[in-house]
């Protein structure tokens, strides 16, 4: 029988909708964690002139927010996230690094407080693989561009993750992820739809760049950002997995003993980001 998902409350926004990851310190750590390792291979190419006025849409705990104003530090940036807890998190992390070009809004995505064409470039990290509609969310963010400003979309893939020793439990783990986070309304496999979506959504010009992560023993640094960035992530579903019945207790010990295999001596792991780039004409 099922349950409700994230019992515990962790995971509801202020909205009162489930969040798949929640939102208890061990994710806030997670989350600043892989903005930081992974921060040289998602930003790389995305610096704003300066003067220019920048939306970061849900910015989370501001993992990316600290790298988008040290990288672009005569940028202007606005950061908003529904979650009131992050914001806090994020204003503090910001000033903690000493940026003085950020302002922080709580808002909704789908109901964005600014008018029309208010921002040079929008950028969006992990976001839309939440929302139950992200063609709207991108919509909603168009509208905000100005003609000729530009949107960067960052999502990961979790059909992407290769990994050796191959395992059927291992998959089966990441397969609960995935399918907790389509009952949320959300897509955990939504970076191969990153084109269309931006298609669809009006922007021209759109690039979409994959962005691979690789991890094997010459690595111990890459291994350890195995374990901290993705296994984690999966890990902290298990509750709400086992609960909704998606796999029993024995399945999912052995799939993530697993998959910290493949992040240890002889393993080898792969997991690909998908980055696109879009203007907005007219
Ligand atoms: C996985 S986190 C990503 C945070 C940050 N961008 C990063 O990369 O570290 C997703 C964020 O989206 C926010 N979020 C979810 N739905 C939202 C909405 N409708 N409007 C604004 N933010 C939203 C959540 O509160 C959460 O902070």
């Amino acid at each position: 029988m099922k349950t409700d998902l994230n019992t515990n409350g962790e995971g509801m926004g202020p909205d009162k909708k489930p969040y798949v990851h929640g939102r208890s310190e061990r994710e806030s750590e997670r989350l600043s964690y892989q903005a930081s390792r992974l921060g040289d291979l998602l930003h790389d190419g995305t610096n704003y002139p300066p003067g220019s006025n920048v939306l970061e849409a849900a910015c989370g705990v501001g993992g990316q927010t600290v790298i988008l104003a040290r990288n672009s530090p005569g940028a202007l940036f606005t950061s908003v996230d529904i979650s009131p807890e992050s914001l806090s998190l994020a204003r503090a992390a910001v000033t903690s690094e000493g940026h003085s070009n950020v302002t922080f809004r709580q808002a909704d995505v789908y109901d964005l407080p600014f008018g029309p064409g208010t921002f040079d470039h929008v950028f969006v990290c992990f976001l839309l693989e939440h929302l139950p509609d992200p063609l709207l969310a991108l919509g909603k963010l168009k509208a905000v561009i100005r003609p000729g400003g530009t949107i960067t979309v960052i999502e990961g893939d979790h059909g992407s993750a290769l990994f050796y020793p191959d395992s059927a439990d291992a998959r089966a783990v990441i397969r609960c992820l995935v399918d907790l986070q389509q009952e949320m309304g959300g897509n955990a496999l939504i970076g191969r739809e990153l084109s269309r979506l931006m298609r669809e959504a009006g922007f021209t010009d759109v690039r979409v760049s994959p962005r691979p992560v690789y991890a094997d023993e010459g690595s111990a640094e890459s291994q350890e950002a195995v374990k901290n960035i993705f296994i984690a992530m999966v890990e902290g579903v298990r509750n709400d997995a086992l609960a909704h019945g998606l796999a029993d207790e024995k399945t999912w010990e052995k799939g993530i003993r697993d998959l910290y295999r493949t992040a240890g001596p002889g393993g080898s792991f792969c997991y690909t980001f998908f980055k696109a780039t879009g203007i907005r004409k007219g």
